[in-house]
C-alpha cells in the first residue's frame, strides 16, 4: 500500500519511525562526490528492510553550502548538486510505492545571504526587502550590543553601504528573517504550500524556537509573540493535513515542549528538545561535564511523564549536529555492536516517535578527523577560537573531535569496496576509515548485526500498542549501571531493561516477566539476576499488570 494510502488519518506519526537523511553523504549516483537524490531513490529497498515509515531530508534546496544547506538561496529550487525537482518527484513517487512518506527540512529563521530577498534588502533601506531582515543602524565600530553568533565571532554584521547591521544569528552568510513583517510570513506560508502540494509526508523545522526573538533585549530563544506566529504557520499551512511536522527547540522546556506538541495539533505533531542531549556538556559544547546514568534516566522521566497524554515526545540519540552515539555514550571499542544495541533498546522502548539518522542502524561511529579533514564551520571556526584563546592545540584538537558535528556527516558505510559504496568518484568528506569492518552489505549478512536490532525494535513497535500508547515507571533510578522501565497500557505491560556499562550488572527481574521469554534479547537468553556487560531485553505481557 502506498504511504498516504496507509498513513493518510490523524496521528499516524505516533506509530511511525523516521529515517533522517544527510543528503549529500548519502549514496552518490553521478559520481560527483557529493550524495543526491537519485542516490537516495536507489536505496529505498534498504529502508524499507529497515522498516521506517518516514525520510526526514536535511535540506536539499538551492543553497550556497555554507552550512550545508542551512543556508536557503531558493525555498523552491532544488539544489542542482542534489538533482532537480523531478528527482525528488521521483523520490516522492518511489517512497510513496513503498509505504514512506518524505519530509523536508524548513529553515524558516533564516535565509542565505545569496537568497534573492537579502541581496535586495542591501540595495537600500527604501528597497521592499529591506525589511525583511534585522537591521540595526550604527557605526562601523560599534554594533548594537554584544551578541555573539552560534558559529563564532558577533550576530552582527556592518553593511557600509547602508550603514547598518544586520543580525544573524549563526554565519554572517545566514541573515536573521524578520519575522514581524507580515509579508515575509506569507512569503514563507505561500512556500511550505507549494510543497505541501508536491506531496510530502510533512517538515523538520530548524531552530523554530527563534524566529520571534527580540535581539534589542538579548533574546532569540521563546520570544514574546513565539506562539502566536507558531499556531499562524500552522493554520495557514499543514494544520489539519496529517502532515507529519517537529520543530528544532533548543531552548524547549516541558512546558513549551506542550504547547508546541499540543494534543489539538495547534503547533506541531512534536519538538526535538535537548535536554538529555546536553547532559555531558558544561555550557559549551566543546567543555565536557562529568555526568553519570541516572541524571540521564531522571531526565528521561521527566519528559516521558511530562508529556505523557499532554504532548508528543521525538526520541534520538543522534541527528547531523551530534556526535554518535555509540562513540559518545557506548563504547566504540570492544563492545561496539552491544553497546549501539543496548542504546537502541533503550530509546526504541520509549513513548514517542522515534529517529534513526543515519548509519546509527549500523553502530557507525565517530571519525578521527582533524581540521584537514573536517568540512563543517562550526568545528573549524570553534577549533581556531580555542587555540587562538590559549587552548593548546592537542586538547584543542580533543575537544572539538569529541563534539564535532563532521562526526556524523562523513559518508555512509554502504560496503567494504572502495569509498564504502558511497560514490565512485572523490567522496567530498573522508569516509570513516572504519567501513571496511562497518558496512550495511556486513550488516545485512549478520542475523546478529546491529541493523537486525534496530529492524526488529520497528516491527515490534508496530506490533505492540503498548509502545505508542503505555505510560512511563522508571525502575532502578539510582542505579549508575542499569537502565530499566516499565510501560502500561494499550492492553500490554512491557519492561526495558539494560546495562548500559562495560561491566556485568545486578539486575532483579521482576516475578511476572521472568516466567515468559523476553521478545528481543541483544546477547541471547538473559541469565536470571544479571545483565551482561552492555547487554538489553524487552519483555512484553498481555494486561495492565
Ligand atoms: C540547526 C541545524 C544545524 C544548522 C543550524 C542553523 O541547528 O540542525 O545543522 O547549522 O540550525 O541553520
Ligand atoms: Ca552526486
Amino acid at each position: 500500500m502506498t504511504f498516504w494510502a496507509q498513513k493518510h488519518r490523524p496521528g499516524w506519526w505516533k506509530n511511525a519511525v523516521l529515517y533522517q537523511i544527510y543528503p549529500k553523504s548519502f549514496q552518490d549516483a553521478n559520481g560527483d562526490g557529493i550524495g543526491d537524490l537519485p542516490g537516495i531513490t536507489a536505496r529505498l529497498d534498504y529502508l524499507q528492510t529497515l522498516g521506517v515509515d518516514a525520510l526526514w531530508l536535511s535540506p536539499i534546496f538551492a543553497s550556497p553550502q555554507v552550512d550545508n544547506g542551512y543556508d536557503i538561496s531558493d525555498y523552491r529550487a532544488v539544489d542542482p548538486m542534489f538533482g532537480t525537482l523531478d528527482d525528488l518527484r521521483a523520490l516522492i513517487r518511489a517512497a510513496d510505492a513503498r509505504g514512506i512518506g518524505i519530509v523536508l527540512d524548513l529553515v524558516l529563521n533564516h535565509t542565505s545571504d545569496q537568497h534573492r530577498w537579502f541581496q535586495e534588502a542591501k540595495k537600500s533601506k527604501d528597497n521592499p526587502c529591506h525589511d525583511y531582515y534585522i537591521w540595526r543602524d550604527g557605526t562601523p565600530d560599534a554594533p548594537p550590543n554584544g551578541m555573539k553568533a552560534t558559529f563564532g565571532g558577533p550576530a552582527w554584521t556592518w553593511v557600509p553601504e547602508l550603514g547598518q547591521y544586520y543580525f544573524h544569528q549563526f554565519a554572517p552568510q545566514q541573515p536573521d528573517l524578520n519575522w514581524e513583517n507580515p509579508a515575509v510570513r506569507r512569503a514563507l506560508y505561500d512556500m511550505i504550500n507549494f510543497w505541501i502540494a508536491e506531496g510530502v509526508a510533512g517538515f523538520r523545522l530548524d531552530v523554530i524556537d527563534q524566529i520571534a526573538k527580540e535581539p534589542d533585549n538579548g533574546i532569540t530563544a521563546n520570544g514574546p509573540r513565539l506562539m502566536e506566529f507558531l499556531r499562524e504557520l500552522n493554520r495557514e499551512t499543514f494544520g489539519g493535513k496529517d502532515l507529519v511536522t517537529v520543530g528544532e527547540a533548543w531552548g524547549a522546556d516541558l512546558a513549551r515542549a506542550r504547547q508546541y506538541s499540543a494534543p489539538d495539533g495547534s503547533v506541531f505533531s512534536m519538538v526535538f528538545q535537548f535536554e538529555q542531549m546536553v547532559l555531558d556538556q558544561d555550557g559549551s559544547k566543546w567543555k565536557a561535564r562529568p555526568w553519570a546514568l541516572p541524571e540521564l534516566k531522571a531526565s528521561i522521566a521527566k519528559w516521558q511523564q511530562g508529556l505523557h497524554g499532554a504532548g508528543w515526545n521525538s526520541l534520538f540519540w543522534n541527528n547531523h549536529d551530534l556526535p554518535r552515539i555509540v562513540s559518545r555514550w557506548g563504547d566504540d571499542g570492544a563492545h561496539r555492536a552491544d553497546s549501539a544495541k543496548a542504546l537502541a533498546v533503550v530509546l526504541h522502548g520509549l513513548q514517542g516517535t522515534p529517529y534513526i539518522y543515519q548509519g546509527e542502524e549500523l553502530g557507525m561511529t565517530n571519525a578521527p578527523f582533524g581540521p584537514q579533514d573536517w568540512r563543517d564551520l562550526e568545528s573549524l571556526n570553534a577549533y581556531r577560537e580555542l587555540c587562538q584563546t590559549g587552548t593548546p592545540p592537542p586538547q584543542a584538537l580533543a575537544a572539538v573531535q569529541r563534539m564535532a558535528r563532521d562526526n556524523a556527516r562523513t559518508p555512509m558505510q554502504w560496503t567494504a569496496g572502495p569509498n564504502a559504496g558511497f560514490t565512485t568518484g572523490t567522496p567530498w568528506m573522508r569516509v570513516n576509515p572504519n567501513y571496511t569492518a562497518i558496512n550495511a552489505e556486513a550488516a545485512l549478512a549478520d542475523p546478529g548485526s546491529v541493523f537486525y536490532t534496530y529492524q526488529k525494535l520497528i516491527a515490534l513497535r508496530k506490533a505492540n500498542p503498548v509502545f505508542a500508547a503505555g505510560d512511563f515507571t522508571l525502575l532502578c533510578p539510582g542505579d549508575t549501571q542499569v537502565f530499566a522501565y516499565l510501560r502500561r497500557g494499550g492492553g500490554q505491560t512491557m519492561l526495558v531493561a539494560a546495562n548500559l556499562s562495560g561491566r556485568p550488572a545486578a539486575f532483579a527481574l521482576p516475578a511476572d516477566f521472568a516466567a515468559v521469554p523476553p521478545a528481543l534479547a541483544t546477547q541471547g537468553a538473559p541469565t536470571p539476576g544479571t545483565l551482561r556487560p552492555w547487554e538489553a531485553a524487552l519483555w512484553l505481557l498481555p494486561g495492565e499488570a
